[in-house]
């Protein structure tokens, strides 16, 4: 039998929620992952250091015994003063940028991106990092290419502002990668895998669709280059994103409940393209060295080549490919 044994995988981007599904979701994270970045788009946003720390703490006892460390970005707000951050600063981990309305509880997110540089400046000052939903309201397939003179804005103004852009999806966005040493990238499992098609090609599959949604062939092979390339700016994140069953069917909610499957699934892109020595740096080192500030529990996760087969269901929650059949499990 073969092993995997992966040093300290990180997920740098995932949605736990809050209550009940919290507690439901985290330890298939926690298993799998010694620490991730906790998305801040929670009912209510964790917009304040009250907020943080109790979030931080309520992760924390959702995967004990596990030791797993919670990475939480506060959810942005253009009027964050000096003093509510400067004294946060140590344990601080960043900001996210939900332009208002784009995606899952966003809806107090930044109305107008042009009012933020105050704000932005004042990140770049204390040295917190800024993770960016980058989408604009425009034509679904198009938001996210049309953020990139956001984004360009942003890198240019502040150029010692690390701003990383979450979940892309574009080839043009692979492209921008190299246009500014301080924009950095989170590549999810479904991006890596899917394309438009296969969220609405045949019939509608809501448990693949999320946002940014899916793109063209071409997009995914580039996105796929550049993580087998082993890109030093590029980290792992899953943005796993549960929603009930009922949520998926019945409001269209986006997000794709992966957690689950994470480790086994990309074990098998990586094996496929005879790139497994490249699994362990985009899971384990880049989110160290883009985020060298973080502290990162020693634990290996194991995984070994049992064939076990993805469950209908976690509970409420449907999981992306329900019923395939997977090479690799989490030991
Ligand atoms: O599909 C998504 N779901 N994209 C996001 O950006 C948010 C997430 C969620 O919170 O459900
Ligand atoms: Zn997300």
């Amino acid at each position: 039998m073969s092993q995997i044994s992966l040093p300290s995988p990180l997920d740098m981007h995932v949605h736990l929620r809050q209550d009940d599904m919290l507690h439901h979701v985290t330890p298939y994270t926690a298993q799998q992952f010694v620490g991730a970045v906790c998305m801040p788009n929670t009912l209510p946003p964790v917009d304040s250091m009250k907020r943080y720390d109790a979030y931080v703490a309520e992760i924390k006892a959702a995967a004990a015994p596990l030791e797993f460390e919670p990475y939480v970005p506060l959810f942005l707000r253009p009027d964050y003063t000096r003093e509510e951050l400067e004294p946060a600063v140590d344990r601080l981990f960043g900001a996210k940028l939900y332009p208002a309305g784009v995606t899952t509880n966003s809806e107090g997110g930044v109305k107008e991106v042009e009012k933020l540089e105050p704000v932005l400046d004042l990140l770049q000052d204390l040295g917190i990092p800024l993770l960016v939903h980058g989408e604009t309201d425009g034509y679904s397939p198009d938001r996210e290419r049309e953020f990139l003179a956001v984004y360009d804005h942003f890198a240019k103004t502040f150029p010692k502002l690390r701003i990383t852009m979450e979940h892309i999806t574009c080839a043009d966005t692979v492209d921008f990668l190299e246009k500014h040493d301080n924009v950095f990238a989170t590549v999810t499992l479904h991006h890596l895998l899917y394309t438009l098609d296969d969220v609405l090609g045949g019939l509608f599959n809501p448990f693949l669709f999320c946002k940014p949604i899916c793109k063209s062939a071409k997009d995914r092979d580039a996105l796929q280059a550049l993580v087998l390339s082993g890109h030093p700016k590029v980290m792992f994140g899953s943005d796993s994103a549960p929603h009930t069953e009922v949520m998926k069917r019945t409001e269209g909610m986006a997000g794709c409940f992966t957690a689950p499957v994470l480790l086994p699934m990309l074990a098998e892109f990586f094996e496929d393209n005879d790139a497994l020595d490249k699994l362990e740096p985009f899971v384990c080192d880049r989110a160290r060295e883009i985020y060298p500030r973080i502290r990162v529990p020693e634990r290996n996760v194991v995984l070994e080549n049992t064939e076990w087969t993805v469950p209908p269901r976690y509970g409420s929650v449907v999981p992306i490919n329900p019923g395939d059949r997977l090479r690799w499990q989490v030991v």
